[in-house]
């Protein structure tokens, strides 16, 4: 279980996260949506060590993760999938997947095992190993992304925004990505502007305004109440 309980955050002294709670049970896809600037990336740096909470705690099955900075939160098994599907563009796929399993590096036999079982989850992986990642589809740089998560072996994993401008087709395919990750035990937080999406995914949504969590509704049969949308496009105008 993921836990962040009064996560405050920001930079410098300007605080854009002010008091985010929110839990991710085990094995569960859970979305925090909201527009443009309402300080879901910064709660997503701030949960996996990336910059330090100025207030607040983040749990991973009990144990606490802030302080640890960002390769200790990966070590005690949470990564993030940033936004913007940053990738090394003059690399390969395979490169690239390996750099996700950079602190195993030590253990050869045991990178090349995770290899192996990144490219069996996600085959177009295999396709791709000896492409340059600067040659990918935003489609195919996704995928990538999510696979060089997996190359650390995470129990949880943060995915920011990973259905931005995708075609509506590729959408559907990394939507079927991030479910098969979940029927294999994955425990997900899920940061999203759309909402459809979402609700196809997810059990639980959050929705993040001027940094504090303005709604939380539990998703049933891809539905969160009819007062979801309009609220929520309501904080897009
Ligand atoms: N490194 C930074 N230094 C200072 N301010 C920042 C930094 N990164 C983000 N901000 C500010 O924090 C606020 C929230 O940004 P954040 O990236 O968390 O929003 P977001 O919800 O992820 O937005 P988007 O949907 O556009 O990705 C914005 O006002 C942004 O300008
Ligand atoms: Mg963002």
């Amino acid at each position: 279980m993921l836990e962040i309980r009064d996560l405050k955050a920001g930079y410098g002294k300007a605080v854009i996260v002010d008091g985010v709670s929110l839990t991710v049970p085990t094995g569960a896809i859970v979305a925090l949506l909201g527009g443009n600037g309402t300080g879901k990336s910064t709660t997503l740096k701030a949960i996996c060590g990336l910059i330090d909470p100025m207030d607040g705690d983040v749990l991973l099955n009990g144990e606490s993760l802030v302080r640890l900075g960002a390769p200790g939160v990966v070590k005690r098994g949470l990564c993030l999938v940033p936004q913007g599907k940053e990738a090394f563009a003059e690399m390969t796929v395979r490169e690239n997947l390996l750099m996700g399993a950079y602190m195993h590096r030590a253990n050869r036999g045991e990178v090349a095992s995770r290899l192996e079982e990144v490219v069996t989850r996600f085959p177009r992986l295999a396709e791709l190993a000896t492409r340059r990642a600067g040659h990918l589809s935003g489609g195919e740089r996704q995928l990538m992304a999510l696979g060089r998560a997996l190359m650390a072996k995470p129990r949880a994993l943060l995915l920011d925004e990973p259905s931005a401008a995708l075609s509506p087709r590729v959408v559907g395919e990394i939507g079927e990505a991030v479910m098969s990750l979940k029927e294999a035990g994955m425990t997900v937080l899920l940061v999203e502007q759309n909402v459809n999406f979402a609700l196809k995914l997810a059990e639980r949504l959050y929705v993040l305004r001027d940094g504090r969590i303005a709604l939380e509704r539990a998703v049933v049969g891809g539905d969160a109440g009819t007062d979801l949308k309009s609220y929520y496009f309501g904080v897009e105008e």
